[in-house]
């Protein structure tokens, strides 16, 4: 298949990668890429963002099918003009994504749906989201209703810290547009795992479980970041949990957005807390809550979970973006895998740029997949060119094994200001 993959992460590379993986060669394109995906494809520098572009690249090299990655070019509506363009293309149209676009229209479609969620309410007037604090108890979650970057999310500890986050959306206006409106949502307790579905607008496969750790240092300590690493399988959630998964959270949103005309395909990505016997149980009554919903694959939670999948990957999308997803599209390996972010000094805050990477082939030679994040070719070296910079996975028999041959393959790679997570998967390693 002649294949358009769009995005510039890890993600993006992983995907490209993968499908570099199947048995049958694919004719690869990643627009804008990286310095990783211009190794495996060729990279066209149009933007992900340049919806137009796209399209009209599309239309002149008629791909098979175009695999969109990150959630702003959904939300602005790509996939519905490369349809109109009569291009397949992999990803939910832009009515489908406002399941990540608007946290409210999420909550709305569960609600509709009886998907177990935090119970939340929606303001626009400060003092009103105020007088509602006294309803909800301590930790609060207030939450800008649009796409914030994944900054918009405030888990206040005290009454005061909830009223400052509601006075920076509502009133000084920090988040823009996506801020204008904002849920006051109830903590739930618990540990997160992310669940990667296939949709093809009616039937779901789940891709296999994973977690990310989301805290920029050790210990999940420190600001939030888009993700420091990831690891598949995620413990937290067993076997006998997977079936509720599937039919009481992802179909039930699949059918609802049917009922409202939207057809959704591609991945739909449900965060879900799952709450310990015995903590303080969520008024959903349920001990596995929806956190969020996103309409693409998981950054970095892809690196760990695509290497894992057996099988023709390009088929598997290609059924779910036109409707005939079958169960066995979809092989998982035994394999476990594990995902360490290498990020540059400063992120999630300001960081430098333009830092010759070194160690990458060394890294690769000890077992590792080295999937580029944020990373540019200049003349024969490879750069750093975003906070995320690399994302290394180890595949083995057994999670500690996974882990070892990540670490063991980034402590060859190096930049200047380079840091890193050293406790990737430590939950699942206090499981035992
Ligand atoms: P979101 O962007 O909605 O995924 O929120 C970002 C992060 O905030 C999540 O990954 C959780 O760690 C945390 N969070 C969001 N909502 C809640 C909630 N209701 N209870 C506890 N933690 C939450
Ligand atoms: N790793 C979290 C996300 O992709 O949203």
């Amino acid at each position: 298949m002649k294949i358009l993959v769009v995005g510039s992460g890890g993600r993006e590379h992983a995907i490209a990668w993968r499908l570099a993986q199947d048995d049958v060669r694919h004719d690869l394109y990643v627009a804008p890429g990286n310095a990783g995906t211009a190794d495996i494809a060729q990279n066209i520098a149009i933007n992900a963002e340049e919806i137009e572009n796209i399209v009209m690249w599309a239309k002149e090299n008629k791909p098979d099918m175009v695999v969109v990655g990150p959630e702003a070019p959904l939300v602005k509506g790509l996939v519905d003009k490369l349809e109109e363009a009569q291009i397949v293309a992999f990803g939910p149209c832009q009515a489908g994504a406002r399941m990540e676009g608007s946290k409210r229209f999420a909550k709305e479609i569960m609600s509709a749906a009886g998907v177990p969620t935090g119970k939340a309410q929606v303001f626009t007037d400060a003092s009103l989201a105020k007088a509602a604090l006294k309803d909800y108890g301590l930790p609060v979650v207030i939450k800008a209703d649009g796409l914030a970057a994944g900054k918009g999310v405030i888990v206040a500890e005290t009454l005061a810290q909830a009223e400052e986050a509601i006075d920076d959306m509502l009133v000084a206006n920090k988040f823009g547009s996506a801020g204008a409106q904002i849920l006051i949502e109830e903590f739930l307790e618990g540990e997160e795992c992310s669940i990667l579905a296939l949709v093809d607008g009616e039937r779901a496969v789940l891709l296999p479980t994973s977690q990310d750790h989301k805290r920029v240092f050790d210990g999940d300590k420190g600001p939030n970041t888009g993700g420091m690493g990831a690891y598949s399988p995620a413990p937290v959630v067993t076997d006998d949990m997977l079936p509720f998964i599937k039919e009481k959270i992802i179909l039930p949103v699949v059918n609802e957005l049917k009922k409202r005309g939207i057809v959704y395909r591609g991945i739909l990505y449900a965060g879900l807390m799952i709450t310990p016997e015995g903590a303080r149980k969520a008024q959903s009554g349920s001990r596995i809550n929806v956190v969020e919903f996103n309409a693409r694959f998981g950054d970095p939670e892809t690196e760990a979970v695509l290497p894992r999948l057996g099988g023709n990957f390009a088929q598997a999308l290609y059924n779910a973006a036109t409707g005939k997803l079958a169960d066995s599209d979809i092989v998982v390996k035994n394999d476990v895998a594990a995902t360490v972010i290498l990020a540059s000094g400063g992120y999630p805050g300001s960081y430098e740029k333009g830092k010759e990477i070194f160690g990458l082939a060394e890294a690769a030679s000890r077992g590792a997949i080295v999937f580029h994040c944020g990373t540019k070719s200049h003349s024969s070296t490879i750069l750093t060119s975003g906070g995320r910079v690399l994302s290394v996975t180890g595949l083995g028999a057994t999670l500690r094994e996974a882990v070892d041959k990540a670490y063991s393959g980034l402590e060859a790679i190096s930049f200047d200001k380079m840091f890193y997570r050293r406790d990737i998967a430590h939950r699942a390693f206090k499981r035992g």
